[in-house]
């Protein structure tokens, strides 16, 4: 469906939470094999990067979302959600966008080779942002 995700062929994908736990608004913060991901639920549509700004390094997660468009809080760069493409200075290159998938109520994401993965908060906190 999408055009340029990093990962487009070889993933697995795996459930990291139920639909209810990631309302619309919400955003999710987890680490998969030692990466820091975050999976925002932008009207009911699942998307997930890299929770790290390819600027300076900054995360990316807490940002203000406009639109399918995420701000990082450090230095305002812009990232589509969809893809991970970077469409503002000062970031010039992409952050690693995941695939996402809902299966019989479980948010999946295709990682390669996903072996295991942790929440980053106590107990699956998910952030409601914004609004
Ligand atoms: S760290 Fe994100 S714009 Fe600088």
């Amino acid at each position: 469906m999408s055009e340029s995700y990093t990962y487009p062929d070889e993933c697995t994908y795996f459930p990291v939470a139920s639909v209810e736990e990631l309302p619309p608004g919400g955003r999710l913060f987890l680490e998969i094999e030692g990466e820091p991901i975050v999976i925002f639920n932008i009207g009911g549509e699942f998307f997930a990067i890299r929770d790290e700004c390819t600027h300076d390094g900054g995360p990316i997660g807490e940002g203000t979302i406009e639109g399918c468009e995420i701000i990082c809080p450090r230095h305002g760069a812009r990232f589509d959600l969809r893809t991970g493409k970077a469409l503002t200075l000062p970031a010039v290159v992409d952050v690693p966008a995941y695939r996402v998938r809902v299966r019989e109520g479980q948010i999946e994401i295709c990682f390669p080779t996903p072996s295991s993965f942790s929440f980053r908060e106590e107990g699956h906190d998910i952030s409601h942002p914004d609004h």
